[in-house]
Parts: structure tokens; C-alpha cells; sequence
């Protein structure tokens, strides 16, 4: 149950409200990222908790242990109930959140992204010099992270197993999933809600998928009832 986290793309407040009360109860988990967050700053995280909504903060950090300390130290502070990091920050930037997050009384949780799907193999080896396939690399950053305190990673539906290899209690988030007649757009690898949850998926994350459909509800209901 509630293993959808809707995504909030949008840049407005009342985008915001509209959906969130066009979901209603069929939706828990919301994730706000960037382009939202810069838009309507605090605020929208404010009126998600007031909803009694559960927050997927992802600004992913990137940045030296101290600052993403107190940055993750904001988050607590806003009730976010997961933030993501960047696995390449390194073993001391997670563990400095983590610390952030143990010396408070919070339950928000750290997710790490490894490699994002956007970057291909070449594209990691000629820009970052990276050595190794994509699932190499994912493995390697997703088990820093689960060593430095990351509580789960966000991860292609197609990593899922690569990612619970290395530990069974992580809680893998999966964007990537596309109904089974839904334009991919500009997703290159998807599979479909039912089979990501069956590989292990803790939590979907959905956008286009949902928003903007008149059934939107509906599909939401369908989801969670294949997989009770
Ligand atoms: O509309 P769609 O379902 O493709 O939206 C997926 C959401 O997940 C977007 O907010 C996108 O930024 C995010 N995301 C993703 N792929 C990743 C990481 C995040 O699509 N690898």
C-alpha cells in the first residue's frame, strides 16, 4: 500500500493544490524536486505535511560533508520525510548527513543516487572517467552508500536486483515505469509498475504516468490492488 510517490513537475502553488486534492487519499507519497522547490521554495513542502502528506524531497545533494550537513540539518527541520544525495560525494558527505540525521530525533531517510540514467557508458568514461559498465558503477557507489548510512538508492527499475544484492534492507525508489500503454517520452528504459514492484521496487515514483489523466485515481488503485 502506498507505494506510489506522485511527482510533482510543476512549477506553481496552484498546480500543486490541484493535483493534490484531485488525488486525494490515493496518493501518501509526493516528491518535489528542483524546479518546484526553486519555484515555490518551503512552502509547498509546508502544505504537503499540512495534507499529511509524505514528502520525497529530491534536491540530491553534491557537496562537502559540512554543507550538506546542514543542509540535510533544513530538511529535518521541514519534516522531509526522504532527501537524496549524490553517491558521488563520497563515503564522508553520506555519512555526514547520516550523522545530521541520527543527532536529531527525525525519521527522515537518506537515499543515494548512483549513476543517473541520463548518463550513458560513454558518456562516463570519456566526461568522467569512470571505468567499468553502468551496473559496475552502480554497484560500487550503491554499496559505499549502504556502508556509509544511506537508508536506500534510487535506481532504474532495471538495477533493482543489482541493488538489493548488496543489501536486502535498502529501500530502492524506482522512476523509469510507464503503464503498458503510455508514451515512453523521454524515458529510455522502462518497465511497467507491476513488474517493478515484483523485482522489488519499495516505491514507484510517477509522473506523466498520472498527472494530466482524467483516471489518474483510478490507475493508482489498480496498481496498488495487484499488488496486495
Ligand atoms: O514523468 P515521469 O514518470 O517520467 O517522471 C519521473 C520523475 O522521476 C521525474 O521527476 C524525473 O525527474 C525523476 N527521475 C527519473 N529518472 C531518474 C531519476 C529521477 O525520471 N533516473
Amino acid at each position: 500500500m502506498n507505494k506510489i510517490i506522485l511527482a510533482l513537475d510543476v512549477s506553481t502553488m496552484s498546480e500543486v493544490v490541484s493535483i493534490v486534492e484531485k488525488m486525494g487519499e490515493s496518493i501518501l507519497w509526493y516528491k518535489v524536486g528542483l524546479q518546484l522547490f526553486l519555484a515555490e521554495g518551503e512552502k509547498v513542502v509546508a502544505y504537503l505535511k499540512e495534507k499529511n502528506k509524505n514528502v520525497f524531497l529530491d534536491l540530491k545533494f553534491l557537496d562537502i560533508p559540512n554543507t550538506v550537513a546542514k543542509a540535510t540539518n533544513e530538511a529535518i527541520r521541514m519534516n522531509a520525510d526522504f532527501i537524496t544525495l549524490h553517491a558521488l560525494g563520497t563515503s564522508d558527505m553520506i555519512k555526514a548527513s547520516r550523522d545530521a540525521i541520527d543527532k536529531s530525533s527525525s525519521n527522515t531517510k537518506i537515499l543515494s543516487v548512483t549513476i543517473l540514467t541520463s548518463i550513458s557508458e560513454a558518456t562516463l568514461k570519456t566526461d568522467m572517467s569512470l571505468s567499468g559498465s553502468i551496473k559496475e558503477n552502480v554497484h560500487h557507489l550503491a554499496t559505499i552508500a549502504n556502508e556509509a548510512g544511506s537508508h536506500g538508492i534510487v535506481c532504474s527499475p532495471f538495477e533493482i536486483e543489482t541493488v538489493s544484492s548488496i543489501n536486502k534492507n535498502l529501500i530502492i525508489v524506482t522512476p523509469g515505469v510507464r503503464l503498458e500503454n503510455d508514451s515512453v517520452d523521454d524515458q529510455k528504459r522502462v518497465m511497467t509498475p507491476t513488474q517493478a514492484l515484483a523485482l522489488g521496487s519499495s516505491y514507484l515514483v510517477m509522473g506523466r504516468s498520472l498527472v494530466g489523466k482524467d483516471n489518474a485515481v483510478d490507475i493508482v488503485k489498480d496498481i496498488e490492488s495487484s499488488y496486495n
